[in-house]
């Protein structure tokens, strides 16, 4: 059976990522059903040609033309698979979009994913860069994510244990990088649930609020609250979230920047090894608020950088390797991009 493949050329990629800027791609297509994939592997005009899977388009700054194929993953679907004991298990397919799961989780009664309330993007890329925010990763509550091998043609499932998750990482960012595109990811959300506060801004936000035993509602309008503050709006101000990890650093170095700079943020990690607030340092160099043309620096958090209309890819990618340059030669200290680089 040949499955008809609508594939667009030469369209705008600008309404597809949430940094607003220019880009066009070679050929586009709209992906609403699992079988289109094998399809295009098998495809004599289309199947060689290089691959950039989109979701939301919200963790990816786009530097020049793409030359290939755009997979623009709209696959739906939220279903309760099974419960148990410990936990609700939901499956959710790739072109679902995170936040409006959060609040379906929420309205059907069950918490988890309260922390990560407001993240932009859609479902299938939550696990690659293991999104994580209040103190909570998507990781916590992965039960398995499925996805198609573009290399062997198959659809596999991996497990939790086998997706490699860290800080802003997984195996798709690695061996299964142009390899693998996910077609859903399965959550376990326990049934012991229990609120997570203890991100100091968030205990804030729930004391301001006098709410002592938050519900997970309670917790998920907390954090609405803390990012509207906080974060630009994409849909008024392109942006793609924080731009920069904040950097892992052996604790002796960690120790030598403190005793430099007593108002250091950092956070200590089981391994031992530092967590430093990138936007911290990124804000004492005096970056918060500044422009370069119409790429800048977000006035209310330093580590967000913005398109305050018409930047090119190119323009704010410099204006990161400006900041980076700056956080060097300041604190010794590399950063590195969060979002994907096109
Ligand atoms: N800070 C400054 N100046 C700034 C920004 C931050 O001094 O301009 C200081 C703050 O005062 C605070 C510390 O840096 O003491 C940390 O700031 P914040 O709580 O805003 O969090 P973050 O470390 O900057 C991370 C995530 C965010 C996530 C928040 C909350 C990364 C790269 N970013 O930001 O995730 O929402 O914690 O958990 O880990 C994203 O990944 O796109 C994202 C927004």
């Amino acid at each position: 059976m040949s499955v008809y493949l609508p594939i667009q050329q030469n369209i705008s990629l600008r309404g597809y990522n949430t940094f607003g800027v220019e880009a066009t791609a070679h050929a586009f297509l709209s992906v609403t059903d699992s079988s289109m994939l094998p399809a295009v592997r098998d495809d004599a005009a289309f199947g060689s040609l290089p691959r950039l899977v989109l979701g939301c388009g919200s963790n990816i700054l786009l530097t020049s033309d793409f030359p290939g194929l755009v997979l623009h993953m709209e696959l739906r679907g939220i279903a309760i698979e099974r419960q148990d004991t410990r936990a609700t298990y939901i499956r959710v397919a790739a072109g679902e979009n995170w936040h409006q799961l959060v609040l379906w989780t929420l309205a059907h009664g069950f918490g988890g994913l309260e922390n990560l309330s407001l993240i932009p993007g859609s479902v299938g890329a939550a696990p690659i860069q293991n999104i994580g925010a209040y103190g909570v990763e998507v990781k916590d509550c992965i039960e398995s994510v499925t996805a198609f091998d573009f290399e062997t043609g198959k659809v596999f499932t991996l497990p939790k244990n086998e997706c490699a998750f860290a800080y802003r990482d997984s195996v798709f960012k690695h061996s299964l990088h142009n390899r693998a595109v996910i077609l859903d990811v399965t959550l376990a959300l326990r049934r012991d649930w229990q609120p997570n506060a203890r991100y100091a801004e968030l205990a804030e936000e729930l004391l301001a609020r006098e709410i002592k035993a938050p519900t997970a509602k309670d917790i998920s309008d907390a954090v609405i609250a803390i990012r509207h503050r906080k974060l630009p709006d994409p849909a008024v101000v392109g942006n793609a979230g924080s731009f920069f990890k904040n950097p892992l650093v052996p604790a002796a170095q960690r120790d030598a920047l403190l005793q430099r700079h007593p108002q250091l943020v950092s956070y200590a990690q089981p391994d031992g090894s530092y967590k430093l607030a990138a936007g911290w340092l990124i804000d004492q160099c005096g970056w918060k608020g500044r422009s370069a043309g119409a790429a800048g620096v977000y006035e209310k958090q330093a580590l967000v950088l913005v398109n305050r209309g018409g930047a090119s890819g190119h323009q704010i990618w410099q204006l990161a390797q400006d900041i980076r340059a700056d956080v060097m030669s300041r604190f010794g200290v590399q950063l590195e991009a969060e979002p994907v680089l096109v």
